[in-house]
Order: structure tokens, then sequence, then C-alpha cells
């Protein structure tokens, strides 16, 4: 099977970065970043970004997860940290965070640390779940290999009536990461591939530094 892709071709021109104009601090630009995208293009969960870990067996491996919160600390995910990205952050916590938005011509790359959260953060985001997404943290070992879909929906139905009326709390494997980041790249596509790219490298002082970088 062979299917020819060369053709693709698409011309950015929705935005522009001037180094002069960027805030000194990245966790702003991604802000007005995010807000702008948010809020005045078509993007179905702009939330959604892709973490990359490296795993176990030295291999990077990258999945979708959904942004819960961003602060000048970091960025907060929630996750299962039994999962096959919780025991690779485990043992190696530099991960790679990275969100494109389509519809603006952006991508936003961000290298970080990434560290549990505390626990009731974790329990205050738990509480605030629907209640099926609860009993979901608790159904499933994410990452495990499982027999069919029957047996977890079966466990599902157990749970339902073991908790019907009652509170469900936390499983203490399933809570955030925060991803602090050393690194943040812009990019903004622009006309003939010559795309804007900005980088802020973390320095020792906790200034950032600021640059062009060749597209
Ligand atoms: C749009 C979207 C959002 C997702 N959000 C999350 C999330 O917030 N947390 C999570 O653990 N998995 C989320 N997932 C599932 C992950 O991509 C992944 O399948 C799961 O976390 C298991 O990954 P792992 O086995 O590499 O640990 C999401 C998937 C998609 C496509």
């Amino acid at each position: 099977m062979e299917k020819d892709l060369s053709n693709y071709r698409k011309s950015y021109e929705k935005g522009e970065l001037i180094l002069d104009n960027v805030s000194e601090n990245p966790i702003e630009l991604f802000r007005d970043w995010f807000v702008e995208v948010d809020n005045h293009f078509d993007i179905d969960e702009a939330n959604a970004m892709t973490i990359s870990t490296i795993g176990l067996d030295g291999y990077p491996k990258s999945r979708v997860v959904l942004l819960k919160k961003y602060t000048f600390e970091g960025f907060i995910f929630y996750t299962n940290y039994n999962s096959e990205k919780g025991k690779a952050i485990e043992s190696n916590p530099n991960v790679c965070l990275s969100f494109f938005w389509h519809a603006a011509e952006r991508q936003v790359i961000i290298k970080g640390k990434a560290e549990k959260i505390a626990e009731n953060m974790s329990d205050g985001y738990f509480e605030s779940r629907p209640r099926g997404s609860q009993l979901g943290a608790l159904v499933s070992n994410q990452s495990e290999v499982v027999e069919n879909r029957i047996v977890l929906e079966e466990k599902l139905k157990a749970l339902e009536l073991q908790y019907e009326g009652k509170e469900i709390e936390r499983p203490k494997h399933w809570g955030g990461y925060i991803v602090k980041p050393v690194e943040m790249e812009f990019w903004q596509g622009r006309p003939n591939r010559l795309h804007d790219r900005i980088r802020y490298q973390l320095q020792e002082d906790y200034n950032w530094k600021i640059e062009r970088l060749s597209p």
C-alpha cells in the first residue's frame, strides 16, 4: 500500500510572533495564546495536549491528556499513577508537553519536570468530577491488559451498587501531576515556511533566556 501525501501543502498566515513584544515569562505568553485560541478559534478541547515520557523500555511514548490547570508554577493534568506514563515519570520525571492548535497555526512545546501534586489538590479535583468519571477511575487499572470490555462493564456495575448513595473517595493511585517547565517554545506558522519560533530557557537565576530560532 502506498499513499503519496507530498502535495499536501498549506500557507500559514494567521499571526506572527515578534521577539520585542513577547512577555518575559513564557507562562504569560502561554496564557495569552490559550485564551485567544480558546475564545477566537474553532478549536475543540484547546486543553488537549500530548505528553511524551521516556518509558522503562527506553522508548519515548506520546499520548494525549487534558490540561486541567496552569499557573506560574506549571501545567497540571490528572491520570492513574500506576499507568504506563505514571511508571515512566516515576523513573524519569523529564517530560515534554505539546499543543497543536491547528486553526490558529500555533504549536507550543514544553520541556519540564513532572511531579505529583499535593494529595488534597487531587482530592479537590476528584470531588469535582462527575460520578461516572469517579467510578471510571476506580474501574480502570489504566494501561493493564484487560480480557474484554465486559469485564470492565461488570466491574462498573458492581461498583455502582457498592457505592450507591455513598461518597466515592479518590483512589490513592489516581491524581495529578504538575509539569514545571524548563524550556518553552512557541511556534507560529508564517508564509513561505519562514515560521516564527521563540524559545524560552530557564536560567539558574530563574530568569528566562529568550531567543528566536530558525524555522
Ligand atoms: C482527547 C483525549 C483526552 C485524554 N485525557 C486523558 C487524561 O486527562 N488523563 C489520562 O490519564 N488519559 C487521558 N487520555 C487517554 C490517554 O491518551 C492514554 O490512553 C491513557 O492515559 C493511557 O496512557 P499510558 O498507558 O501511556 O499511561 C485522553 C485521550 C484523549 C484522546
